[in-house]
């Protein structure tokens, strides 16, 4: 009762990957329950939350200017409350507290359901810091999910952490080892996400194909998902080369609400390179993935992850990486310059020249942007399914996603947000297609 007159404001800002934005949610329903509602103004929050990464040296960078810049609103409003959570929040714990001294808050990733704890007693005036990786799983500890309507798109976390140690990442360390979500768990969300108005889900793990928590694995999960009433589209990522299964390829012939979408990050074209990295896996492995993902399903979209400039990478071993992506032809791709992260193997190597770094990352980049715009222009002319999520720039413009994960601007046409439509595609742009409703 006159509840929400009363309602502290929460301010959240999300760096880093898709898990990141869905712990994002879940934090904010978790601190729904002490009375916090979202905004999406800094200058009028009682909590400012940033939901940080660690992955490359910029990215950890940005989380202390961002701090920096927060410090007047602080005067502002002496009782606005500062919390990091996220992935540096793990790597750094107290560092953070030390270089800044108005956060209040520090919560890993695997401790962010004692949340509301720590919000009690930063309330009081203490400073509250939290980077344990328990043995309790936190999504059980978490209060159930809200039931308000949401948009037709969501992400379900069901596997997090990582075993494999590539010696560049910084994962294993901020979010500890494999741990997989129990199936029935998962179908419960996934059920609930239906009845709330999803249709598309996307299943979300540092290594989203080592899931355990279904007796068929990864495959035996989105069969079971493919099931729910009102799911029509499922999606996963990000996916390990060593872990792409038969059954998992065979999901991607046999079940229609699979998307063919698959990212499957390489990061080197050479076998010298990838054994420095820890991947345990040839180029030529990767091939073969690829290759048999493509003859279980033909038009699947290949999307992966490169790092250019590695530790002792010379130009020989980038014109391998050159070589892979002429041999698979990606629909989609991200490549970073290395960054060498504090506590990491190949942070100890001999580094590559920066500016050789950055010439490098240009000549990859332009590779595959052309690859991209090729395998997108080709969809002009084609029929495609696109679920809609939102008005687009222009009025009476509408933008959804197609089966591959492309972009579709429509106009004029009667389709809301959630329809899932069959559209005629008449034209490609540098990020996006444009076509007609049928
Ligand atoms: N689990 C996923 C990706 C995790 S991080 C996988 O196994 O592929 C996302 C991407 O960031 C990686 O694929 C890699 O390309 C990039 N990345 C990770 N650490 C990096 C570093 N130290 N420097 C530059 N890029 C990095
Ligand atoms: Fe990082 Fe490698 Fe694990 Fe991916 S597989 S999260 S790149 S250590
Ligand atoms: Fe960044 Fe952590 Fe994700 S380091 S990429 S937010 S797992």
């Amino acid at each position: 009762m006159g509840e929400s007159a009363t309602a502290k404001k929460l301010f959240v800002k999300t760096y880093g990957c898709q898990m990141n934005v869905y712990d994002s949610e879940r934090m904010t329903e978790a601190l729904a329950g002490q009375g916090y509602e979202r905004t999406d103004r800094p200058d009028e929050a009682d909590m400012i939350l940033l939901n940080t990464c660690h992955i490359r040296e910029k990215a950890a960078e940005k989380v202390y200017s961002e701090l920096g810049r927060l410090k007047p609103l602080k005067a502002a409003n002496p009782d606005l409350k500062i919390g990091v959570a996220g992935c540096v929040a793990q790597a750094e714990g107290e560092e953070i507290v030390r270089r800044q001294p108005l956060v209040d808050l520090v919560v890993g990733p695997q401790s962010y359901h004692r949340l509301p704890e720590m919000e009690a007693r930063v309330r009081g005036g203490a400073r509250a810091l939290d980077t344990d990786f328990p043995e309790e799983d936190k999504f059980a500890h978490l209060a159930a999910r809200p039931k308000a309507a949401r948009g037709p798109t969501a992400f379900l976390t069901v596997q997090e952490g990582c075993d494999k140690f590539c010696a560049f990442c910084v994962v294993p360390y901020t979010r500890g080892a494999e741990v997989s979500r129990p199936a029935d768990r998962v179908l419960a969300e996934a059920r609930d996400l239906a009845e709330r108005g999803v249709r598309e889900i996307t299943l979300l793990g540092q290594n989203v194909n080592a899931y355990h928590g279904h007796p068929g694995g990864l495959a035996g999960l989105i069969r079971a998902l493919a099931a729910v009433e009102g799911i029509d589209r499922l999606r996963y990522t990000t996916s390990h080369p060593n872990d792409m299964d038969d059954a998992l390829i065979a999901a991607h012939a046999e079940v229609p609400a699979l998307m063919p979408y698959l990212h499957l990050p390489v990061q080197s074209g050479s076998d010298r390179i990838l054994k420095r990295m820890n991947r345990k896996h040839t180029a030529d492995a990767y091939l073969r993935v690829i290759e048999r993902v493509r003859a279980a399903r033909p038009d699947v979209l290949i999307s992966g992850d490169f790092i250019v400039g590695f530790p002792e990478e010379t130009e020989a071993d980038f014109r391998a990486t050159l070589d892979l992506v002429a041999a698979v032809e990606y629909g989609q791709c991200y490549s970073f310059k290395y960054s060498p992260r504090p506590g990491t193997p190949a942070a100890e190597r001999p580094q590559v020249d920066p500016a050789e770094a950055d010439d490098r990352l240009q000549r990859l980049q332009t590779l595959l942007t052309a690859q991209q715009r090729a395998v997108q222009d080709r969809m002009v002319g084609r029929e495609v399914a696109v679920l809609f999520e939102k008005p687009g720039r222009e009025a009476g413009q509408m933008v959804g996603k197609s089966d591959h994960l492309h972009s579709v601007f429509v106009g004029g046409a009667d389709v809301e947000p959630g329809h899932l439509r069959r559209v005629r595609i008449t034209s490609s742009a540098a990020n996006s297609l444009a076509g007609a409703v049928l």
